[in-house]
């Protein structure tokens, strides 16, 4: 039999990646329809074939998609990206997330030779001077390692909701993310936060031990702070920018009207 016979055997034997973006339109709409996270998760494993990589911060989100992705028992390729800044607690939950769902994280390191050169550079703490300093840096520490993370993969989850601000508001379940070559699937774009409270102490999900001291989103530790009572989910990711700017790169979608920097 040829190589091509062979793969298209195999391809017919398994799921194929939806191409069209018709086909993509149809797993949002087919998404929106299902109820629980775990549902979700099972629906996009059965429709897409190959690689499905879900990028995690081990934020409260994606901490909820973890747990959807071991209910549901479905092979998907867990990463997070390690910039090398992160809170120690950030770092904690890793271990314990494996724990308890008995799941890997591939824990995904930016380049030394850039991180080394972008220090040389910029210096230690050089995300504070400007703009493109800071983009500078989560593009070395973050979009660099996403793009190798993501390297060969069919689809790519996230847990992107629209109700996290306003750049996010038309967040779709499903997208073609021609920059990244994949799918980019969203299964709790649509939660609000109440929701996705609800489901992280009704599973007894673990969570970052800084939720308890004010930090409802959490990225690096020298680009995060605590939010006072009121203030927005956001607030407190690079404060020192204007709210146009708060994107790290990992999520600019020229599909998409989305705050970039
Ligand atoms: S960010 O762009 O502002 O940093 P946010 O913290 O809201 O993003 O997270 C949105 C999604 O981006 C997460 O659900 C996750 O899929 C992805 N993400 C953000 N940071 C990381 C990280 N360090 N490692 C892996 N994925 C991440
Ligand atoms: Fe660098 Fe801050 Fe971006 Fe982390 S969030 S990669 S420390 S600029």
């Amino acid at each position: 039999m040829t190589q091509q016979a062979k793969s298209q055997q195999s391809g017919a034997q398994r799921a194929v990646a939806p191409q069209s973006p018709g086909d993509v339109s149809v797993l949002a709409e087919q998404l929106a329809t299902l109820a629980t996270l775990d549902q979700r998760i099972a629906l996009l494993r059965a429709t897409v074939g190959g690689r499905i990589a879900f990028s995690t911060s081990l934020g409260l989100e994606d901490q909820a998609i973890l747990h959807g992705i071991a209910a549901s028992g479905a092979d998907i390729d867990v990463f997070t990206l390690d910039t090398g800044r992160h809170f120690p607690e950030t770092l904690d939950l890793i271990a314990v997330s494996e724990q308890r769902f008995g799941l890997k994280i591939r824990v995904v390191a930016p380049e030394a030779a850039d991180v080394e050169r972008l220090v040389a550079r910029d210096g230690i703490n050089g995300f504070r001077s400007t703009i493109a300093a800071r983009v500078a840096c989560c593009e070395v520490r973050k979009v660099r390692p996403l793009h190798r993370a993501l390297d060969g993969a069919a689809a790519w989850i996230t847990g992107l909701r629209r109700a996290q601000s306003a750049g996010r508001a038309d967040v779709p379940f499903a997208e073609t993310d021609r920059a990244m070559g994949l799918i980019k699937l969203n299964p709790i774009a649509d939660w609000t936060l109440a929701i996705l409270e609800t489901y992280v102490a009704s599973n007894d999900v673990p969570v970052n031990a800084l939720h308890a001291r004010g930090f409802p989103s959490i990225g690096c530790q020298p680009c995060t702070r605590a939010i006072r009572p009121g203030e927005d989910i956001r607030a407190g990711r690079w404060w020192w920018e204007n709210e146009d700017g708060k994107e790290c790169g990992l999520h600019n979608n020229p599909n998409r009207k989305v705050a970039r920097a």
